[in-house]
């Protein structure tokens, strides 16, 4: 009997739940529980009328110990919180395991440059969505019966404004709003009516930049590029120029970066050229500084338009561009809620 009590007692020290308690009152004191089949299981025959006696006070004893330790495990595991019936909370369980939702590659790849830029002391600017043709493409050097109006297929509002398809529509606005000199990045989303597929989207993102100072060069643009592509890809990346042709920009060019992957040597990322076409960028047409109230006399600028759908790509290795749109929580939920 005393070992039974003893063993009784261990098994309630452990008991987390009702459900454990209500296995171990079954295991003693149920129909087939160890203490009440004990009279049955005891050989009487062998006991004299005092042991009989003896027997049968100890055993009521044990009963009442037994259903008391029951009671007491009862109340406890209750004011812990461990019971269903409680409704008690309990504030050592571990929590649900929700999270905070993600910051988009995107929004990681603007911020990044918004810092660096604004270590350069260039300010981040906004543009709008729907914009007027003049900011678009004439203020621009793109009048109506233009070639160039033909490599960005547009969306057209049937009040004649237009969806922007750069970040370059927000360089007069700029210019007019700020005059000269001016240092400027103006991030935003553009849109192309462009057939979707791995790389294309009609909706992405650009970042453009705006130097305009008396004496700025080639030389500037080259170096501020340059001291861009190292801070966001960490390493000394090598740039080279191409000429690139852009109305808005005399001369144009094409920076490419060194392939990051294979580091010149080729491989399928740069489809074996050892070079990426990274952004076109170029020194600001006069014609676009006098749009915007600047002297060309007096003052040369550079401007550049940096795909940030596209350096988020390269950045995250993210294959396909249809993710960046698909709001799709598994994709997101790769990338850090801060920075
Ligand atoms: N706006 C141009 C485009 O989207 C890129 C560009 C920007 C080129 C600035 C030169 C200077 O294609």
């Amino acid at each position: 009997m005393d070992d039974l009590k003893r063993q009784l007692d261990q098994e309630l020290g452990q008991a987390r739940s009702l459900e454990d308690l209500e296995r171990i009152r079954v295991a003693y004191l149920g129909k087939k529980g160890s203490i009440t089949t004990l009279s049955r299981t005891t050989d009487f025959g062998a006991l004299g009328p005092e042991e009989r006696k003896d027997f049968g006070r100890r055993f009521n004893e044990l009963k009442q110990a037994a259903e008391q330790a029951l009671a007491e495990t009862k109340a406890r595991l209750e004011q812990a919180g461990g019971g269903r019936l409680s409704g008690a909370v309990d504030l050592t369980l571990p929590g649900a395991g929700r999270r905070l939702g993600s910051l988009h590659p995107i929004s990681l790849v603007q911020m990044e440059l918004e810092q660096i830029f604004q270590g350069m002391s260039f300010v981040v600017g906004s543009g709008f969505h729907v914009e007027r043709e003049h900011y678009n493409f004439d203020a621009l050097n793109i009048p109506p019966d233009h070639p160039a109006r033909e490599m960005q297929d547009t969306f057209w509002l049937t009040n004649g404004m237009l969806l922007r398809t750069h970040t370059s529509a927000n360089q007069v606005r700029m210019l007019e709003k700020h005059g000269a000199p001016l240092r400027a990045i103006f991030p935003g989303r553009c849109f192309r009516y462009e057939n979707v597929d791995a790389s294309h989207e009609n909706t992405f993102y650009q970042v453009e930049g705006l130097m305009v100072d008396k004496g700025v060069t080639i030389s500037h643009l080259i170096a501020v590029m340059k001291s861009l592509l190292d801070q966001v890809f960490h390493q000394d990346v090598k740039v080279r120029l191409r000429p690139g042709y852009f109305p808005f920009v005399e001369p144009g060019f094409e920076l490419d970066c060194q392939c990051l992957i294979c580091h010149g040597a080729g491989c399928k990322t740069c489809k074996h050229s050892g070079w990426i076409e990274l952004l076109p960028c170029g020194m600001v047409h006069p014609v676009v500084l006098r749009h915007g109230g600047v002297d060309p006399e007096q003052y040369s600028g550079f401007a550049f338009g940096l795909g940030l759908t596209r350096l988020a790509m390269m950045k995250y290795g993210i294959p396909e561009i249809r993710l960046m749109n698909s709001g799709d929580v598994r994709f997101l939920e790769q990338f850090p809620a801060a920075v």
